[in-house]
């Protein structure tokens, strides 16, 4: 047995029937417990299918993907996921949806409803939403749906985090606050053994490069693992790092891997 957290063997995924699309072919990958793991690929690679199957929504055409050693075969309470889409419930206001997995699933058991409630306050306020707390999700811009998508899975606590390109609709500087922030809540501030596991899907490689222990590098059509890259900057990491050459040169190297396929991801 090795140390993995979570273990992908084999893992291919078709969509339809006979006309079907492979999205994911044959992906082999070990994510360590307490590992930042990034996945980064041009659109279309097989991303979002990968974190839907490791979220137990979804099942593999074939290979096998397992937690702890048991294989994934549905969603659990210590897997918190954040969909590229958000998915927040319309009809609930910004608490109402942070403060959700909190009230109705495992993670605010044991807790108050002053514990609760704190919790709530303090991961809106992570956010930068206290405010609009009373707000629907249709009075919020992208960004600010976003913060709350965020909030809910964060307030959960959940010990592995599966996020689907979770800051792209941020701007640039709300951006940066909440890598930082998330380096946190991961736990870059406490011994490995202590940290959270995260796997993290962007588009962005310098966001992958900036959070991530090891960058899984797909390629499209079918999604296969072209490479896995090991960022050894050291940790804690903040502004320094993203002005240093070797944060520069790691991401450039990712991109000089990808380049060819974002290009052929664009013109199809
Ligand atoms: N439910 C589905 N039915 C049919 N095809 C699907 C389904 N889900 C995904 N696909 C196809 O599988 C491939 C991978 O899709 P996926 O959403 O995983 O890509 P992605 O890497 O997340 O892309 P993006 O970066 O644009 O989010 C695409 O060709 C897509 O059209
Ligand atoms: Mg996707």
């Amino acid at each position: 047995m090795s140390d993995a957290k979570i273990r992908l063997d084999g893992v291919s995924k078709s969509f339809g029937g006979s006309a079907s699309v492979v999205a994911v072919d044959s992906l082999s990958l070990d994510i360590r417990a307490g590992e930042f793991m990034a996945i980064v690929g041009p659109s279309g690679c097989g991303k979002t299918t990968v974190l839907n199957m490791l979220a137990g929504l979804d099942r593999p055409t074939s290979g096998t993907m397992s937690l702890n050693g048991r294989p994934i075969e549905g969603p659990g309470a210590e897997r918190g996921v954040m969909f590229q889409d958000y998915a927040l419930f319309p009809w609930r206001t910004v608490r109402g949806n942070v403060e959700f997995g909190l009230i109705y699933g495992p993670a605010g058991r044991g807790l108050s409803p002053t514990q609760r409630a704190d919790r709530v306050n303090r991961t809106v306020e992570m956010v930068g939403l206290t405010g609009s707390e009373d707000k629907y999700p249709h009075q919020l811009s992208g960004g600010m749906r976003q913060r709350v998508a965020l909030a809910r899975l964060m307030a959960n606590e959940p010990e592995i985090l599966l996020m689907d390109e979770p800051l792209a609709a941020l701007d640039a500087q709300t951006r940066v606050i909440l890598q930082d922030e998330l380096l946190r809540i991961w736990g870059q501030d406490r011994p490995a053994t202590q940290r959270r596991t995260v796997v993290f899907i962007t588009h962005a490689i310098d966001e992958a490069v900036f959070l991530a222990d090891r960058v899984a590098v797909l390629s499209s059509h079918p999604g296969r693992l072209k490479q896995v890259i090991d960022i050894d900057l050291p940790r804690p990491r903040g502004d320094e790092t993203r002005r240093s050459g070797d944060f520069a040169r790691l991401s450039q190297s990712i991109w000089e891997l990808i380049r060819e396929e974002a290009y052929r991801a664009t013109m199809n």
